[in-house]
């Protein structure tokens, strides 16, 4: 958690850290990401067969290396609106005798080429040399798929008996279980757009049922509730029926605005919509006289990311072209997930390749957008325990998007947005946004110890892009402080300061 202190415009900001204040663990989880079939996410992007940079099961070597400096604990899959109507049956087997289907959500054909398997089979690579394996997260249909197709599923993944469709893994070359573990109950069923959308009443019933039947089949799954922006009704009674009978409850939020203030403080209605979902888990667990012994029911943000589907359509592949001011979004953002990291149990930015993603492929090579580097900044150092900071600076206090964050901003939202952590090395790690893009701030630090690592990512202005022909329009520098005096946050900037903790 930061705290804040409104200052007046002249008065010099003060930012206070505290290793010893320890607040709560941050998941490794946060840093998860998601895989959908939409536009060139698997196709064209992750799996690429017969070109050059892929390897001989298609996979696309460039993806995997970028993805594995980003060090992703997790990865979500199929979808997204996809999974409204896919039947994952038609991904596995001889991919000569895979279907090909018309796909509702984003009006394409489904070639099934790319299924549970490969998935498994990318996600396995991608674990190379890690110490623990990237591990999937798959979505269930809960449109037109049936529970007996999702119980179908389960076993397929995670079966160890003598049964069908364990066994018809085992046929297809996999003789080991895929020990999937987390498990989504369907996929923005509320929304207009979905098909088999459903009121919440009968959406909680369903997952309830759900719940119960899949528990029976393996009681080891994580199952996560599908919620909706964390502050609407839908969470209020879809918690209110079945906290007792999942593990977490999803929430999902795209943030953007053409104007760059407006654009790097809307991520702050996230961390309202997080704050309301975890008192909304509260109720729902009072109401249902849940047992202390029953873990909290955790956040799974498992989609969030800065997107404008106007800008990108989802129909037309969702690439957005990200700028400065959207990495200065992703890193508040990222910002917001670490100070409530106590809420968040999963987060999964949407999504890991081209489609509304900081990787770019295209079929000679791969560009790094804005918004990687916030994104692997925070992968590299923002993990361990959330500490306590407190931020004294003047506030922005104008307009904002969404129009009701500013309502519910206390003094406006803070020049300088601060999360804080301690890792497992015992170094201190402090992320600065400064969301102005007209004013540096020279800024007291108390609590700092030189010598001190700088990590700035910034660039000529907040629409500076990054391109195939100039990759460092927006890009890391590297420097260092020793701590004395005080440091200038350099308008439109996001500074990582990392020093080992007394
Ligand atoms: O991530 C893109 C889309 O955004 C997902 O398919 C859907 O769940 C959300 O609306």
């Amino acid at each position: 958690m930061t705290t804040f202190t409104k200052l007046g415009d002249g008065d010099t900001p003060l930012i206070e850290v505290d290793a010893k204040k320890i607040l709560s663990k941050i998941d490794p989880l946060m840093y998860g990401g998601f895989t959908e079939h939409m536009g060139r996410c698997i196709y064209g992007g992750m799996y690429d067969p017969g070109n050059a940079l892929s390897d001989e099961r298609g996979f696309r070597k460039d993806v995997l290396d970028a993805l594995r400096d980003l060090d992703i604990p997790v990865i979500r899959y199929p979808g997204g609106n996809f999974v409204a109507t896919y039947h994952w049956l038609d991904g596995v087997g001889p991919r000569d005798k895979r279907p090909k289907r018309p796909e509702l959500a984003w009006l394409g054909t489904e070639s099934n080429q790319f299924g549970t398997d490969e998935f498994m089979e990318w996600l396995s690579v991608l674990s190379e040399g890690k110490k623990q394996r990237v591990e999937p997260y798959i979505c269930l249909n809960m449109g037109t798929g049936t529970l007996d197709e999702a119980l179908a599923w389960v076993e397929y993944c995670n079966g160890t008996k003598d049964t069908y469709y364990a066994n018809l893994r085992r046929q297809y070359g996999h003789e080991e279980p895929y020990r999937v573990k987390y498990w989504a109950l369907g996929n923005e069923i509320w929304g207009p757009w979905q098909v088999e959308q459903m009121t919440k009443e009968d959406y909680a019933k369903k997952a309830a049922q759900w719940a119960k039947a899949l528990r029976l089949l393996d009681p080891s799954l994580c199952l996560i509730l599908c919620g909706e922006t964390g502050h609407s009704s839908w969470d209020h009674h879809v918690l209110k029926e079945c906290v007792s009978v999942v593990d977490m409850h999803s929430i999902h939020i795209y943030t953007a605005s053409a104007q760059h203030v407006t654009n790097v403080t809307a991520p702050l209605s996230a961390e309202r919509a997080i704050q309301t979902a975890a008192a909304l888990i509260d109720i729902a667990r009072i109401e249902n006289q849940v047992p202390a012994s029953k873990p909290r029911t955790m956040i799974c943000f498992d989609e969030w990311n800065v997107w404008d589907p106007e800008r990108a359509p989802g129909e037309q592949g969702a690439e957005e072209r990200y700028t400065l001011s959207d990495a200065l979004a992703v890193g508040v953002w990222l910002n917001v997930f670490v100070r409530q990291s106590r809420y968040i149990g999963m987060a999964n930015i949407a999504q890991t390749v081209n489609v509304i993603s900081p990787l770019l492929t295209s079929a000679t090579g791969l560009v790094k957008q804005t918004t990687w580097w916030p994104l692997l900044l925070f992968s590299r150092y923002m993990r361990g325990w959330t500490v306590a900071a407190h931020v004294s600076c003047s506030a922005y206090e104008g307009p904002t998007t969404p129009a009701w964050l500013q309502g519910v901003l206390d003094g406006g939202a803070p020049w300088l947005d601060v999360s804080a952590v301690v890792d497992e090395e015992g170094f201190l790690n402090v992320v600065v946004v400064n969301i102005s893009d007209e004013h540096d701030f020279e800024t007291r630090l108390v609590g700092v110890v030189g010598p001190i690592g700088v990590h700035t990512v910034s660039g000529s202005g907040p629409q500076a892009r990054n391109t195939a022909d100039d990759m460092e329009a927006v890009g890391v520098r590297e420097s260092s402080w020793d701590g004395e005096g005080s440091f200038v946050f350099g308008k439109h900037s996001l500074t990582l300061l990392r020093w080992k903790a007394a």
